[in-house]
């Protein structure tokens, strides 16, 4: 018999259930069967750090306790019995008070929605408990822990958070760190910057230990089970989880007649499941670790022994202590996924996995390069061979047991090792397009100097290859062999013939481009040659020249990385009294409950009784008729309960999946005909929502596409067959002034130049979620993470076919929007309304990435021609745009970007402007709103434009944009009433401000000496303005006081993480402030925003556009006025009786006169004023790396007029989160899809969204208010969007470094065929960095070399 998992979760003891499934992941134990709700499922891959825990074991035998963080998304249930999981609750709550990470994190306003918090608080909390631990290092100062500042902004690197940008978080996270100097950390609640003193006694108090991570009743339980456990061998269970505690064991188990390859799962730490998503349910699970020739660490003279169950961590930690090629195997694995999984993720497993599934590890390929042999173990026989013959060998089956891996020691004696990787992220988890290790040992000739190659092993991997090689050709040809510019060109045509990427990877001929850079920069170090004069120093952008300057090697622009620098912060902010408390930077409310990870979020309501789960099957195919659905038959299928489709939707009611007034609907299910890929056909119902998962999986569609029209899937298909959707009149945007005229005043034209941009996925942390609880007389309430809680309700009535008050929507806070919680959300409530009402059961579905993914549209992909006449100083003249914009199958929300897209544009004076835009019917998913929508890419756009003319000119493109900013007069024409005051028209001076200032001047000239001194990185700056025109509209409010003072307040507003609720408290706060002496501030506490309600506040109209807040605070506003005039006057007859008068006094009077208490207004805005323009202007700074295409952001400078801001901390945090999410859109993130239009980038594998390592090294922002205004709300401005669009000066930046690097190498591509000239298309993701400066730039270099030796000497 085996016995149960114990466990404790955050020191109370929980016994798994006797039956426990063996597949069931500590996440799913600890939101399914236990109170706990604070990790969260964000990805179920390891990629996002949402569900991070701290696990801690015991040792009975040292007494001594062990922490590490875990994904607890991969981690077993039954992998951590007997240990100790701390989450986010255990380690503050609000009964027992929060834990100073949870306190900073929250008062450095490092918190927007939340949902990723509780996991950023565990990687931290991690952090300091590893840092605690380290006795040799000294005791930190009170307050601090043992942390350095560089370990802080590691410590998150593979934490995804959407919202913040990151910068805060790390504030947080450096407070704890001994060497950091505080006055550095940006804004928070414990000091005021400038005034106050930052001291670490304003700190929440940190006191090392003073969590319990191992109760002492676990300790006993263990100590007990191990006296008892040692007569009994067995290593069986009653709920199939086999632990063997040797070899023989382990091959006993699959010799017996139970075993079957396809149903039992051999496992080490499981992370290779985040890599291979299992397809089925496994039974029986064989867990190897506990099989001690596994766990073995053997250091000698010899080399070192690594187990193959060692953790990457402690072969990090082990490694770390040896010599130089020990040290660097240690540096690269610290690259290799993130901290949480690398404690968890065993060497063996991934060398398994290289072995066994291709995968493209970064492991096998730097073990390769230094001769590791492994030992492995097929039933009896036991074998000793190296690993390249290892990996060489057919992928081994689960017969094959890898048991160690030995790697020989090198000594330092004319040893070179160097590895090398490319990714898309420096740290934070991403796989690499090619790694590579290489170890030479050369002589130097005393006489000549040079470099002669006696042995040298060359190895490559990950770019589209079985498994990692050596390239023996080349090493052939290098042994003996000095180094020279020549001897290194031929070695990388002889690489070239050996890295040959197969068919179907990505990037091929990138990733041979990077195989040759990686290789040119190791045999560069060697050739002294290659050594340039002038070193700048990437710290401060001084530099230093002429003799005693340190060389710069393109060996050492690879390893001397910027990427290291520390993350340095300014905000400068205008802060106001006027209206107080509104104005006041206060911390955002209920932070700390979305700290600890009591905020509860749709998925963490408790589950009904019998509550059923949902997935979606979806369409594979563009356009075919569905002729049925069946299932594989597999262990998951048989949990099928049934499938709800577009027949089940009740009688009256319409397939309608969602829709917006006027524009138009979506259908809910495929009835027959399948439109697009990813279209839901049907929903698979089971008991829970991971056999729902795993059903949805086995689905397999019956497709015919007779007599069917080839799908339409690109811009082009939709041109071409005359398929767009209309534009409702009152939504186009008009032409300004007459364009052939503005072409014959110009001196130069560009005719029908192209740039295209992409799509962008929101990438919110809690994918598409909602709950359905059937309710009588034919109602349902629908829990729902949505941003169009009015319209979900009537979009859910109109499908089931019932009126509208029988559906009550309800949403508390959402985990990140961004405009994808608009239309989708609708869909998913819609899905399990359906279901709900067939099975009269509740349901609830919470999308998996992967679908999320998959359906849910994301930003529209457009190509944009235009036509420009200008004057040879620049003016331009005349422009037409042609717009042809993908919008997939429904009309969705596409309409409105004719009005944004142009709104954008027109941030300049065109003089003349004119434009036709497609949105083109495509069989695609419908795209949708997110953030910025159109803005962005209009002003990008119009960015592309100002570029070509500069560089058509030979003019710096700061002055084209210079000379083409509006002047008033202008800016009226072009947007009409938007354009307000002329007072108000601050983009000017802000552009000025940043791009006249000798701060810029000299910046720009550091960045061109740079390049003129640096070959292989190039730098570039470049300044953007921008000009974002936003809408008010109608929006309901109500405040409620409470008969002890307390008030209630309730908004059509939704709180998706932009602090609305904190602005609309501090509104209403200030509202009824008049009846308080304190005009106020002593009613924060007391106002709870409660959650959104369908039926208890109507007209709750939508949440996007960035003026959700203020309009909510108006009404808030509204509804405190009409309350302070019921309540004055009991006021001043009380004050004339008794003096000052309390506010619980005041009401609890009130109250007694039967005052209504309640008030409840619907603002609309003034006719006169409905719209207004913000601005803002952003200079970037970045390097190019030449040879890879990687670029860093080393600074990046904001300014950003918020007028008279309702919360500073707030608009701070949407404007650097926006800013972040236009860099991943502009630099980064690849939607992409296949040729049937199915996305392909379906989860963090593939999708790349910015995390902590790829933020501004320097990060400043400043946000002004240009000229107060009260026709808006309070003076203040919008920040939730328009400064995503300050993001395109990274992209801007980068083409000016490309340039550089482009004139250095005489790279001509495109139509333009000129170095200058060119146009980088969105995003400009690594291979087309790369491919723009010259894929071939080493060989052309080294040609020119070659031919003209003399050029390259110092
Ligand atoms: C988010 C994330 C990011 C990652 N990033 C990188 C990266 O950048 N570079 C990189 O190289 N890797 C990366 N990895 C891969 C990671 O290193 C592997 O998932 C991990 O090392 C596998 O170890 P494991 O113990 O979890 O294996 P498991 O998941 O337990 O097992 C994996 C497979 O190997 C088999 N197996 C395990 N151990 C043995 C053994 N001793 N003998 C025989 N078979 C065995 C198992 O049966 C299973 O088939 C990443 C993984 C994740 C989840
Ligand atoms: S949910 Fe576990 S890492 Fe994303
Ligand atoms: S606060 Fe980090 S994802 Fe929203």
């Amino acid at each position: 018999m085996g016995k149960a998992v114990v466990l404790a979760v955050n020191g109370r003891r929980y016994e798994a259930a006797a039956g426990v499934e063996p597949s069931m992941t500590l996440l799913e134990f600890l939101r399914t069967q236990t109170p706990v709700r604070g990790p969260k499922l964000g990805c179920g891959e390891g990629g996002c750090g949402a569900c991070v825990v701290l696990i801690s074991k015991y040792d009975p035998a040292t007494d001594e306790v062990t922490e590490f963080s875990a994904s607890s998304c991969l981690t077993l249930l039954h992998s951590v019995d007997r240990c100790s999981v701390t989450t986010s609750e255990g380690i503050g709550n609000t009964q027992d008070g929060y834990h100073p990470v949870q306190q900073r994190l929250v008062g450095f306003h490092g918190s927007q929605c939340g949902f990723c918090t509780p996991g950023m608080c565990m990687s931290i909390f991690s952090a300091l408990v590893k840092a605690d631990k380290e006795d040799s290092r000294p005791a930190p100062p009170m307050g601090f822990s043992k942390l350095t500042t560089s370990e802080a902004e590691k410590a998150v690197s593979g934490n995804l958070c959407r919202c913040t940008g990151y910068r805060p978080i790390v504030d947080a996270c450096k407070s704890f760190a001994a060497d950091v100097d505080l006055e550095d950390l940006g804004l928070n609640c414990f000091w005021k910057k400038g005034d106050d003193r930052a001291d670490v006694r304003k700190l929440p108090g940190y006191n090392s230990g003073a969590i319990c991570t191992f109760p002492e009743f676990l300790k006993s339980e263990i100590k007990c089970t191990m006296q008892n456990t040692n007569s009994s061998p067995v290593a069986v269970s009653n709920d199939n989880w086999y632990h063997p505690k040797s070899i023989e064991e382990f091959h006993r188990l699959l010799e017996s007649n139970w075993f079957d390859e396809n149903s039992v799962k051999i496992v080490a730490s499981n992370t290779g499941s985040g890599v291979y998503k299992d397809d089925d349910l496994y039974d029986k699970y064989i867990d190897i670790k506990e099989i001690p020739e596994l766990l073995v660490i053997n250091k000698s003279s010899k080399g070192i022994e690594l187990g193959s169950v060692v953790s990457i961590s402690k072969a990090i930690q082990v490694l770390s202590d040896g010599n130089l090629v020990f040290r660097k195997i240690a540096d690269h694995l610290n690259k290799v996924a993130s901290p949480f999984v690398r404690n968890t993720a065993t060497i063996g497993g991934n060398i398994i996995m290289a072995q066994r599934l291709q995968f493209a590890s970064d492991i096998a390929t730097i073990l390769l390069a230094v001769g590791t042999t492994v030992t492995i173990q097929v039933v009896s026989k036991r074998l000793s061979l190296s690993l390249e013959e290892f990996l060489q060998q057919p992928p081994c089956d689960s017969r094959t047991l890898l048991l160690s891996m030995f790697v020989p020691e090198w000594g330092s004696d004319g040893i070179t090792f160097e590895t090398f990787r490319a990714a898309p992220r420096p740290f934070g988890n991403a796989v690499s397009y090619v790694n590579s290790g290489f170890l030479a040992r050369t002589s130097v000739d005393a006489a000549s100097g040079e470099h002669l190659i006696k042995d040298i092993c060359l190895a490559f991997g990950a770019y589209g290859v079985d498994h990692a090689i050596r390239a023996r050709k080349v090493e052939d040809f290098l042994k003996g062999k000095s180094v020279s510019s020549s001897v290194i060109l031929e070695a990388l045509q002889l690489l070239k013939e050996t890295v040959t990427p197969s068919g179907d990877i990505t990037h091929p001929e990138y990733r041979i481009s990077l195989a040759v850079s990686f290789l040119f920069t190791f045999l560069s170090s060697f050739a002294s040659s290659f050594n340039e004069p002038v070193k700048v120093n990437v710290t401060n952008g001084s530099y230093t020249k002429g003799a005693g300057s340190t060389v710069y090697s393109a060996e050492k622009h690879l390893k001397v990385d910027s990427n290291d620098l520390p993350i340095r912060s300014r905000q400068e902010l205008v802060f106001s009294n006027e209206y107080t408390p509104v104005g006041q930077p206060i911390k955002k409310t209920g932070a700390e409950l979305q700290a600890s990870g009591e905020a509860v979020y749709v998925d963490d309501i408790p589950t009904p009784k019998d509550c059923l789960h949902g997935a979606f099957i979806y369409s594979t195919h563009p356009h075919a008729y569905v002729k049925g659905i069946t299932f594989k038959s597999s262990l998951a299928s048989q949990k099928v309960i049934t499938v709800i489709t577009a027949k089940d939707i009740p009688s009256g009611g319409q397939n309608i999946g969602s829709s917006f007034p006027i524009l138009g609907d979506e259908a809910l299910f495929a009835d027959q005909l399948a439109e697009f890929a990813g279209q839901n056909i049907g929903v698979v119902i089971a008991e829970t929502q991971k056999y729902a998962y795993m059903a949805a999986k086995q689905a397999v569609i019956k497709y015919s596409t007779e007599n069917l029209q080839p799908p339409i899937l690109t811009i082009e298909d939709a041109i071409q067959r005359n398929s767009f959707f209309p534009i409702p009149p009152f939504l186009a945007s008009k032409p300004v002034g007459d364009y052939n005229k503005g072409m014959s005043e110009a001196d130069h034209k560009i005719l029908s130049a192209e740039v295209k941009l992409e799509s962008q996925y929101y990438f919110y942390m809690e994918t598409q979620v909602a709950l359905a609880i059937p309710d009588e007389d034919n109602c349902v309430t629908i829990y729902s993470s949505a941003q169009l809680l009015e319209i979900t309700q009537s979009v859910v009535a109109r499908c089931l076919g019932i009126p509208f008050h029988n559906v009550r929507v309800i949403t508390r806070r959402v985990g990140g929007g961004f405009g994808g919680k608009a239309m989708k959300a609708m869909h998913v409530a819609c899905a399990c309304a359906v279901a709900a009402f067939k099975m009269r059961r509740p349901v609830k579905m919470y999308l998996d990435r992967k679908t999320d993914m998959i359906i849910a549209g994301g930003r529209h992909p457009m190509k944009a021609k235009y036509s420009i006449g200008f004057k040879s100083d620049g003016k331009i003249t005349s422009v037409h745009l042609d717009l042809g914009i993908n919008a997939g199958i429904a009309p969705d929300l596409s309409a409105l970007l004719s009005s944004t897209i142009i709104g954008g544009f027109k941030k300049y004076n065109w003089g003349a402007l004119d434009f036709d835009i497609k949105f083109c019917k495509t069989n695609v998913s419908s795209k949708s709103t997110m953030r910025a929508p159109g803005d962005v890419q209009g002003s990008f756009i119009a960015e592309a434009i100002i570029e070509h003319v500069a560089s058509t000119l030979s003019v710096d493109t700061n002055t084209i944009r210079r000379k083409n900013l509006h002047d008033f007069d202008s800016l009226a024409a072009f947007y009409g009433e938007s354009a307000g005051e002329a007072s108000t028209y601050s983009l000017v001076s802000m552009f000025d401000k940043l791009a006249s200032s000798p701060d810029y001047q000299r910046r720009a000239a550091i960045v061109e000496h740079f390049n003129s001194n640096n070959k292989w990185k190039k730098r570039g700056i470049s300044c953007v303005p921008i000009t974002y025109e936003v809408s008010l509209r109608p929006s309901p409010g109500k405040v409620s006081i409470m008969n002890d003072g307390s008030i209630a307040v309730e908004v059509g507003g939704i709180e998706i993480g932009q602090g609305l609720w904190t602005k609309v408290q501090q509104m209403a706060a200030f509202g009824l402030g008049q009846l308080c002496p304190d005009g106020g501030e002593c009613l924060l506490d007391k106002v709870r925003v409660i959650q959104a309600d369908s039926l208890s506040m109507i007209q709750g109209g939508f949440t996007g556009g960035s003026t959700t807040s203020e309009i909510s605070c108006e009404a808030v506003r509204q509804s405190c006025t009409e309350l302070v005039e019921r309540l004055k006057p009991i006021k001043d007859s009380l004050e004339a009786k008794a003096g000052t008068v309390e506010w619980s006094a005041l009401i609890a009077q009130a109250s007694m006169a039967n005052v209504n208490l309640s008030a409840h207004a619907y603002w609309t805005p003034d006719p006169a004023f409905k719209s207004y323009l913000n601005y803002g202007a952003g200079i970037s700074e970045v390097e190019v790396d030449v040879l890879t295409g990687a670029t860093t952001i080393l600074q990046s400078d904001l300014v950003y007029d918020c007028g008279q801001s309702l919360n500073p901390a707030v608009d701070l945090g949407q404007v650097e989160g926006a800013f972040i999410q236009g860099v991943g859109f502009f630099t980064n993130e690849e939607y992409a899809t296949n040729s049937d239009g199915m996305v392909i980038n379906d989860g963090t594998w593939t999708y790349k969204i910015p995390t902590v390592d790829t933020i501004p090294k320097q990060f400043n922002v400043e946000m002004i208010n240009s000229a107060p205004d009260k026709k808006r709300v309070l003076s203040s401005k919008a920040s939730g969007e328009p400064p995503l669009l300050l993001a395109s000066s990274v992209h801007c930046a980068m083409r000016e470094a490309i340039r550089a690097a482009r004139k250095e190498f005489s790279v001509c591509t495109g139509p333009a065929n000129s170095p200058i000239t060119f146009q980088m298309d969105v995003p400009a993701t690594m291979p087309v960095v790369k491919e723009l400066c010259g894929l071939d730039i080493i060989e052309r270099y080294l040609q020119s070399v070659s031919t003209n030796p003399t050029t390259v000497k110092a």
